[in-house]
């Protein structure tokens, strides 16, 4: 099975009515799609469906209450609207949708409706009368001119005996759905070659020099050029998270190996993205064997690995080039510079250090191109690269006059 929701960050909120029974289902599902899924429940939700058993399908605990100190002291409404990449209501009631489109803020469920940034899915459950109503329509109107996705009801026979349109659309169907909120053409049809992570270089058999990269950026850009309809390799240090689905996997370890798996795939590459953090250096000589510990300082003699992105820019029939820098001072004057020496197209400027950008989930960066510099704030490193996904892809075509 491809994992159409990878690492993606779903919010469900469930709300009161009979479909509850099907949220638990709905869990499920997310998941086999890959997703990490966290749930919000109303107290009437709590009427039909128990916590527990949202939380035994979720793996992680429920979220009720918009004053739970516990809760706030953790992962707070706040964390919980940045966090999620989709909010998706799964059953929506009609009174919820009322308050939601009205602008209401007056539990956990509209207060993170408000403050999420992710797009937003609703998929209404109530009888087929209520459905129909004219207020609730209005309702509906509302909440789509407010981009609210309407994940739209199906007709049949419902819990109260009356048929008509008000079931809430199946969890499969829902899933597909959901996918698609992430999917767009933006690299349609084009190779991106993209490298993520650090790189390890020898020092002894057990040793290695190298740096604080998680791969989540090179990663996250990874699946959403994917998810943008590009043809995607990635080519990736050591690193601890699994290779997203759907793209070419080029493992390497050393800033050496990623140099010659990027020069055998560059020629095909419309687009390249370096995010790996390579080591500028590798050790002269690697020892056989362990170097054990001596009573004198010991000296290595480092070497520069081949710069991969500067040598990308050298080529004379050379993709779009799309560097990042990681600085921790003078973070764009620098970036400046690096674009400019490394002939890159664009270049993406994140301070580093201290548990930012570097390791972290979330990231802020300000994207410099010959002719304009857009800052993006702190988000999720996801929805950082599907933004970045679709600068970049408008930036190629501008240039490429496409
Ligand atoms: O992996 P994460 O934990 O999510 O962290 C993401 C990140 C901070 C590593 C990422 O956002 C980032 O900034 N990557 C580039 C890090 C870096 O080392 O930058 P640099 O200033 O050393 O290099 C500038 C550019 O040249 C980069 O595009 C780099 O990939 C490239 N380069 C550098 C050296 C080298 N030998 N070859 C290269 O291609």
């Amino acid at each position: 099975m491809t994992l159409s929701l990878a690492n993606k960050q779903v919010l469900l909120g469930v709300t009161g009515s009979i479909a509850a029974y099907k949220s638990a289902d709905l869990v499920r599902r997310l998941r086999e799609a890959g997703a990490v899924v966290r749930v919000a429940m109303t107290e009437n939700a709590k009427r039909f469906i128990t916590p527990l058993t949202m939380q035994a399908v979720s793996g992680f605990p429920v979220h009720d209450d918009l004053f739970d100190v516990h809760a706030e002291a953790a992962m707070g409404h706040i964390e919980l609207a940045r966090w999620a990449d989709v909010v998706v209501i799964a059953p929506a009631t009609a009174g919820f949708m009322a308050r939601l489109a009205s602008g209401q803020a007056d539990d956990l469920l509209t207060t993170l409706c408000l403050a999420t940034k992710a797009p937003i899915a609703i998929a209404p459950a109530m009888n087929q009368g209520m459905w129909k109503h004219r207020l609730t329509q209005q309702n509906v109107q509302a909440l789509k001119n407010k981009q609210i996705h309407l994940l739209e009801p199906e007709e049949g026979s419902q819990a109260c005996g009356d048929v008509g349109p008000g079931r809430m659309m199946e969890p499969t169907e829902i899933v597909k759905k959901i996918t698609a909120l992430f999917e767009n053409e933006a690299l349609r049809g084009l190779n991106i070659l993209v490298t993520a992570g650090p790189t390890h270089e020898a020092i002894d058999p057990v040793r290695f020099l190298t740096n604080g990269s998680s791969g989540k950026m090179g990663y996250s850009l990874a699946t959403a050029a994917r998810e943008a309809g590009g043809r995607v390799t990635l080519v990736s240090g050591p690193t601890a998270i699994p290779p997203p689905p759907r793209v070419e996997y080029i493992p390497v370890i050393t800033g050496q190996e990623m140099y010659e798996e990027v020069m055998i795939k560059i020629a095909k590459c419309d687009i390249f993205l370096a995010v790996a953090a390579v080591s500028d250096y590798r050790c002269e000589k690697t020892a056989d064997q362990k170097i054990h510990k001596m009573d004198a300082s010991i000296q290595m003699t480092l070497v520069p690995n081949p710069d991969i992105a500067a040598s990308v820019g050298q080529l004379a029939q050379k993709p779009f080039i799309v560097g990042f820098a990681a600085e921790t001072e003078n973070v764009e004057e620098q970036a400046r510079a690096k674009r400019l020496r490394k002939k890159m197209d664009m270049i993406i400027a994140n301070r580093v250090g201290r548990g930012v950008g570097m390791g972290s989930d979330e990231n802020e960066v300000t994207v410099i191109t010959a002719s304009e510099e857009v800052h993006l704030p702190s988000m999720s490193k996801h929805r950082l690269a599907a933004q970045l996904v679709k600068i970049i892809a408008d930036e190629f075509k501008r240039k490429r006059k496409l």
